[in-house]
């Protein structure tokens, strides 16, 4: 898509624009699904590995753009590179997903030095800069974190999957989980701030576990860290947008979009576009929310549910993109249609 006086289309919407077609890319759109991006997988013992390989994260992220025509690139990383900086041990099991050794009940949960732990991912910084020279100007390149809370599940689980432990302990240790929760401010908004320094166009906030916590939590967990962190942010003199991705948050977006400062807001595959409308401030631009799987199934039936998608959306400044990551069972032949739907190729 083209652009005008320089400023990418991603970054247009972000700004308050309503542009038709919207701009589109897909979240985790560099992965397994690409047979290229499973090779390149193979050069790297382990994936944190990958991660911390400046030229292998920048090939990753160059794969799709060259694939298909989107408009922006997402930096290659992991939310869980902020614990591996904290020292805690992070591994990724094949076929299962990533795995930490948890906080355990008698170690502290206060991190002394949140700051001193962001020289171990000097890497990824090279990276967002070899990438923001590898990318045409016209294409925004994103920055990530996880949300403190989704991050902290992982340091107090272990594991994905079942949180039952990491909920518990915000019964049992409401005043520890918020120590936890500093340290993660601090570490995300310094690691956000990094990545804006080294070319960042803007920055989206992953809170991939905000399912399923009572009111009160939600503000405790969510809402709270999350505006802490953009106020910091703020402080630390970053003015990009920043995209706020509370999965499964519900009817709890509202609060979520009025009270945490984030520009834009990331739709969940469940939640009406109607609702996220009337639950966002208005003008607010909001990103999805294609049912993942409609890429793995394809055909008519994935066409059918992008032109859905498009015209729920029509009348918000609108990023098309999933409702959750792609999965490494979608095809790149559906990819590219999906894209050439979006464009308005047909
Ligand atoms: O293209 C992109 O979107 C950028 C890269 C990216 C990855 N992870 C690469 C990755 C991003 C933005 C993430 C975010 C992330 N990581 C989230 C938030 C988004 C979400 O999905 O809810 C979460 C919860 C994680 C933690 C994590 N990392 C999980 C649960 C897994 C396993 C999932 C799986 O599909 O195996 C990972 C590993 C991971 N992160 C892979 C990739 C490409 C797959 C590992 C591999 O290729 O060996």
């Amino acid at each position: 898509m083209g652009s005008r006086e320089g400023v990418p289309a991603l970054i247009r919407v972000l700004n308050g624009e309503r542009l038709d077609p919207p701009p589109v890319w897909i979240m985790r759109q560099a992965g397994r699904y690409l047979p290229e991006y499973r090779e390149l997988r193979t050069r790297a013992k382990s994936f944190l590995d990958f991660c911390y390989s400046p030229a292998l994260a920048t090939e990753a992220v160059m794969q799709p753009l060259r694939r298909f025509p989107l408009d922006a690139a997402i930096l290659f990383s992991d939310i869980l590179v902020v614990p591996d900086a904290l020292g805690r041990k992070v591994w990724f099991v094949e076929g299962e997903g990533p795995r930490l050794n948890p906080l355990s009940e008698e170690e502290t949960w206060r991190f002394d030095d949140p700051t001193r732990g962001l020289q171990r991912l000097a890497p990824v910084y090279e990276a967002v800069e070899r990438i923001k020279a590898a990318i045409p100007k016209d294409i925004a390149l994103i920055g990530f974190c996880g949300g403190p809370w989704t991050v902290a599940t992982y340091m107090l689980q272990g594991e994905g999957g079942d949180k039952e432990r990491a909920r518990r302990v915000v019964y049992d240790r409401p005043a520890d989980v918020d120590v936890l929760l500093e340290t993660l401010i601090e570490m995300s908004a310094q690691h956000l701030t990094a990545q804006v320094k080294a070319g960042a166009d803007c920055l989206q906030i992953f809170e991939s576990w905000s399912e399923g916590l009572p009111p009160a939590q939600f503000q405790q967990l969510i809402i709270g860290p999350t505006r802490k962190l953009m106020n910091r942010l703020r402080d630390l003199g970053v003015t990009v947008p920043i995209i706020g991705f509370p999965r499964g948050s519900g009817a709890q977006l509202g609060a979520y979009a009025d009270e945490t400062g984030v520009t834009a807001l990331g739709i969940d595959t469940q939640t009406p576009a109607d609702f996220a409308i009337q639950a966002a401030p208005s003008g607010m631009p909001l990103q999805g929310n294609l049912d993942p799987l409609a890429l793995v199934v394809g055909g008519e039936a994935l066409e059918r549910a992008a032109r859905d998608v498009l015209q729920a959306f029509k009348d918000a400044p609108h990023i098309f993109n999933l409702g959750h990551g792609i999965t490494p069972q979608a095809t790149p032949e559906n990819m590219a249609r999906l894209i050439q739907v979006v464009k308005g190729g047909v």
